[in-house]
């Protein structure tokens, strides 16, 4: 092993979101979300649970903020509720809501964490999504109100905001495959919905300059490298297909003010889109998207690797299929891959120059509980981190603007769909009594933090 020394100031942190961790749905006047809809709705979450307690964080966030501590991180990602802000999604402010995220903003300050404030991390409030979700335009005006009123409170504080999280993950997981909220599938929808998620980025971000002025603003994006099964042509081609939709769908209009022509063909040829002009696009929407962020956030979990397979009566094009891969998994089926996480910030840098990258999750569920002496010795989550960091050292030194890195996540969590199945934390959370243990992972990347430094092959 040699030692791999990161720069001065690179940003450590962990990440959060607000429904899977806050509980406490009716308190303070927060209103309905969509998250809670779906889980109230019987067989769309694996064990059959919900946000209502998750990991009482609204409760016991001083004890969570002292886990930071411990950890030893510079940063910490959480999100904001839209509808603890806005119950209504829009209209009356619930000052109540907006107090919780100001305590929490000091506390952070005081023990010398910096907030990293996503706007939203897929909670959108129930009211907004019966006149339409993302899939109306409105909902695009719907955010910059809310933008603009937690940065009016938070703005003289916080340095770092994401206004949304994946919007991949919302367009299509939401609105075209129907395993997320709001659970529609409809291929059209989910086009309009990407675009409305971007579009209310582009336009929050002046307001959130406005209110924050010495803050950077950024996007979270989840990117998923592809590579073909092999080198065969249809296997190209299915792996360009793939990153056309999957990444190139978010990162061409942000970082060039225009969805990629080859996937807009692809999404025609499959029946999602009519020929001609995107229908959802205005005059200024492009322009407003590509606006200059000061970072871009990446979620990196793993790689796809792509086989093509024609599925003549189904489509009216070739089908890209993600193969099982060989190596080992994590319990979400999802390969460990660090090298994919090197050549992926190596590749956004390259094509897309944003000004600096924050990994913003990367992160490994794994079920190791506690032994009879209540430690958890979770030691592929131990390794699985370290490879990552590798991989970060090794971008770094290919010359990507890497600035900092936050594990996903502190706290094992409601992970959506999959419920309390998919433990990611690196504390354990015994949900029946919300006691937090911190796991082997939780010392091994305490130990990173304070060295600066990780371990890498030679
Ligand atoms: C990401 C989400 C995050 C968490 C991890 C495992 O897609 O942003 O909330 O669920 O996956």
């Amino acid at each position: 092993m040699s030692t791999r020394v990161f720069p001065d100031g690179f940003l450590w942190g962990v990440a959060t979101s607000a429904f899977q961790i806050e509980g406490a749905p009716e308190e303070d006047g927060r209103g309905e979300s969509i998250w809670d809809r779906l889980a109230a709705t019987p067989g769309r979450i694996a064990d059959g649970s919900d946000g209502r307690v998750a990991c009482d964080h609204y409760h016991r966030w001083p004890e969570d903020l002292e886990l930071l501590t411990r950890l030893g991180v510079g940063a910490y990602r959480f999100s904001v509720a839209w509808p603890r802000v806005l119950p209504g999604g829009r209209g009356a402010l619930n000052v109540r809501g907006l107090d919780f995220y100001d305590r929490l903003v000091d506390a952070l300050l005081e023990r010398s964490i910096l907030p990293m404030v996503t706007l939203y991390h897929w909670d959108l409030p129930q009211p907004l999504q019966d006149r339409g979700g993302w899939g109306a335009r409105d909902t695009a005006h719907a955010f910059v109100d809310y933008a603009d009123a937690v940065s009016r409170r938070l703005g003289d504080r916080v340095r770092h905001w994401i206004t949304h999280n994946e919007p991949w993950c919302i367009a299509t997981l939401g609105h075209e495959q129907g395993e997320h909220a709001p659970g529609h599938r409809d291929p059209a929808e989910a086009l309009r919905a990407a675009h409305h998620v971007l579009l209310s980025h582009g336009w929050a971000v002046p307001v959130l300059r406005r209110n924050s002025q010495a803050a950077e603003v950024g996007i979270v994006l989840n990117l998923v490298p592809p590579e073909p099964a092999s080198p065969s042509p249809a296997d190209r081609e299915a792996t360009r297909r793939f990153d056309g939709s999957f990444n190139r769908w978010y990162l061409d209009p942000i970082f060039r003010g225009a969805y990629p022509e080859d996937a807009i063909q692809d999404r025609v040829r499959a029946g999602h889109l009519a020929p001609g002009p995107l229908p959802f696009v205005e005059a200024g929407d492009l322009a407003a998207i590509a606006g200059p962020i000061d970072f871009l956030g990446v979620n990196y979990y793993n790689r796809a690797v792509l086989r093509s397979e024609v599925v003549p009566e189904a489509e009216n094009a070739p089908r890209a299929v993600p193969l099982p891969p060989a190596s080992e998994l994590t319990d979400m089926g999802w390969e460990v891959h660090p090298r994919g996480l090197r050549a992926l910030l190596l590749r956004v840098h390259r094509e897309y120059r944003p000004p600096r990258i924050f990994v913003t999750e990367n992160g490994a569920a794994y079920a190791d509980g506690p032994d009879a002496a209540g430690h958890v010795a979770d030691a592929r989550r131990v390794e699985y981190l370290r490879g990552h960091l590798a991989a970060c050292a090794g971008a770094l030194a290919d010359g990507v603007p890497l600035a900092g890195y936050f594990y996903w996540s502190l706290l094992d969590n409601f992970e959506w769909a999959h419920g309390y199945t998919k433990r990611f934390g690196l504390v354990w959370v015994d949900y029946a009594t919300l006691a937090r243990t911190p796991k082997a992972s939780f010392s091994s990347y305490r130990d990173v933090i304070s060295r600066n430094a990780v371990e890498d092959e030679p």
